[in-house]
């Protein structure tokens, strides 16, 4: 018994979270529902989702530390110029997995049949986001998100 609890927090330490963002361009093209197909068919599950739109500060707090960059004006404009999703996921190595299913920022150099080749218009109209560090999906996670959001 004691041999299978261990086993059992194993495998829930392996577990890890991310934030992943269905961004404006990808909502207004009617892309939200291929786009979660993809993460339910990945194996990656969703604990919570919301459909919001991000006020100016919201936006420039979330993207702060892009905000020496020169493109950070334009991506607050871009993230507040309407609806997006935002999802809480969950699998082993959630933050990789969400990633590679994402593929390269620049939708330009993203790999055939990942979101951002599919969907993705440019650098700025990419598609969707994902955390890139454990630290930094704990933060971007509890910016949308709350404990008891979370259903399995
Ligand atoms: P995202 O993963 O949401 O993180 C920051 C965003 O800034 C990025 O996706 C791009 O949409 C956007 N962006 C715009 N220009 C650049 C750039 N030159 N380099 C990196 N990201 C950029």
């Amino acid at each position: 018994m004691a041999k299978q609890v261990n086993q059992l927090e194993r495998t829930t330490n392996m577990k890890e979270r991310t934030l992943a963002i269905i961004k404006p361009d990808a909502v207004a093209d009617k892309n939200t529902g291929r786009i979660i197909t993809i993460i339910e068919e990945s194996g990656l599950s969703i604990l919570a989702i919301k459909k919001l739109r991000l006020t100016a500060e919201q936006a420039r707090q979330f993207y702060a530390v892009h905000k020496e960059r020169a493109f950070f004006a334009e991506l607050v404009t871009y993230m507040t110029s309407g609806p997006i999703y935002v999802l809480a996921l969950e699998s082993d190595n959630a933050i990789k997995r969400w990633r590679a299913l994402m593929g390269a920022t620049n939708p330009a150099e993203a790999a055939e049949g990942s979101i951002r080749k599919l969907y993705g218009k440019s650098l700025s109209y990419n598609a969707s986001h994902g955390s890139d560090a454990p630290e930094t999906a704990k933060v971007e996670v509890a910016f949308f998100f709350k404990e008891s959001d979370f259903i399995r």
